[in-house]
């Protein structure tokens, strides 16, 4: 071949990687990005004869104004009408965006419902070297004060009824099942601190048992299966959010394993299993628009009885 065809070859080729690139890149920020769904799980954790009780999972909201599709189909989240919302954080991403989260939560909030924190309601995005995602756990310079409204989003979770449970336990009964809540603050930021919260799982006073945190930290989850959890229930990782096709998420942006970056999973620790459920969440930040092979969800999950079924979808 003459150096004049292989130096045609070669720009053909770079040509070819380039516009896949492309097609990829606008796929990713101009489709999938809003392609919500909703994914529905069924876990046994209920005693024998209870009835289902269904959950709303939603996580990672990411919320500006300008994020029309997203409070869209946010608001539609209500017409499910499940029987408790658990919110995960990272609701903020814009310092006017606490109407649009409370407007597009909508109906959700005459619902029960109980949440924590993220990073992401206390501090601004900032932009970052998109490459660095894929590093591994960013690590956080955010200990300063929050930059965010998250007061004033509290404020109205709270007015709706919501229970806020960093590092706080929490007892509703709901279908005349007892579900008992631990939460703690984000570990992603290293403001975890279960140790507040910790203890033996009491079943005399709790049937179930439901931990509630941000980030997924082996620590946080170690901890709460340790003490009897049946359940745990995380967002923050976004599924890994740039994906690869039949294959997974790359990073999970903590110390989660990317085998269980979003979904129904099992955690073992110290001979005890507990329910991990892990939202890929519903947004992103706005410095980061695109997902890819990744879609934004919220999760409604059903407790069953132990009698009834599990399935993963
Ligand atoms: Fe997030």
């Amino acid at each position: 071949m003459s150096a004049n065809r292989t130096a045609k070859s070669i720009v053909k080729a770079v040509l070819g990687v380039g516009a896949i690139g492309a097609g990829c890149l606008a796929y990713a920020g101009l489709y999938e990005v809003n392609a919500f769904r909703l994914r529905r799980l069924a876990v046994r954790v209920l005693p024998p004869g209870a009835r289902p009780i269904r959950i709303l999972h939603v996580s990672d909201v990411h919320m500006t104004p300008y994020a029309r599709a997203r409070q869209r189909w946010l608001s539609t989240l209500g017409a499910l009408e499940p029987d408790l919302v658990i919110n995960t954080g990272d609701n903020l991403a814009h310092q006017e965006a606490v109407p649009y989260v409370l407007g597009s939560f909508g109906r959700l909030l005459d619902r029960p419902g109980v949440y924590v924190w993220g990073a992401n309601d206390y501090y601004a995005p900032k932009f970052k070297n998109p490459l660095r995602y894929l590093q591994g756990p960013s690590r956080s310079d955010r200990l300063a004060e929050p930059t965010l409204p998250w007061h004033d989003l509290g404020r109205g979770f709270k007015e709706a009824g919501w229970i806020d449970l960093t590092h706080t336990r929490a007892l509703l009964e709901i279908k005349g099942v007892r579900l008992g809540f631990r939460g703690t603050d984000d570990a992603h930021i290293d403001q975890d601190r279960y140790a507040e919260v910790a203890g033996p799982i009491d079943h005399d006073e709790i049937d179930v048992a439901i931990g509630v945190t941000h980030a997924p930290y082996r620590r946080v989850l170690d901890a709460m299966t340790y003490d009897g959890h049946d359940l745990i229930i995380a967002g923050h990782t976004h599924g890994g959010q740039v994906c690869v096709p039949f294959y997974g998420a790359l990073v999970t942006n903590c110390d989660l394993d990317t085998g269980r970056a979003k979904g129904l999973s099992k955690h073992i620790a110290a001979g005890r299993t507990a329910w991990l459920n892990v939202s890929a969440g519903v947004g992103t930040s706005p410095y980061a628009p695109i997902r890819f092979a990744c879609p934004p969800e919220a999760t409604l999950l059903t407790l069953t009885s132990v009698s009834g079924e599990t399935y993963a979808a």
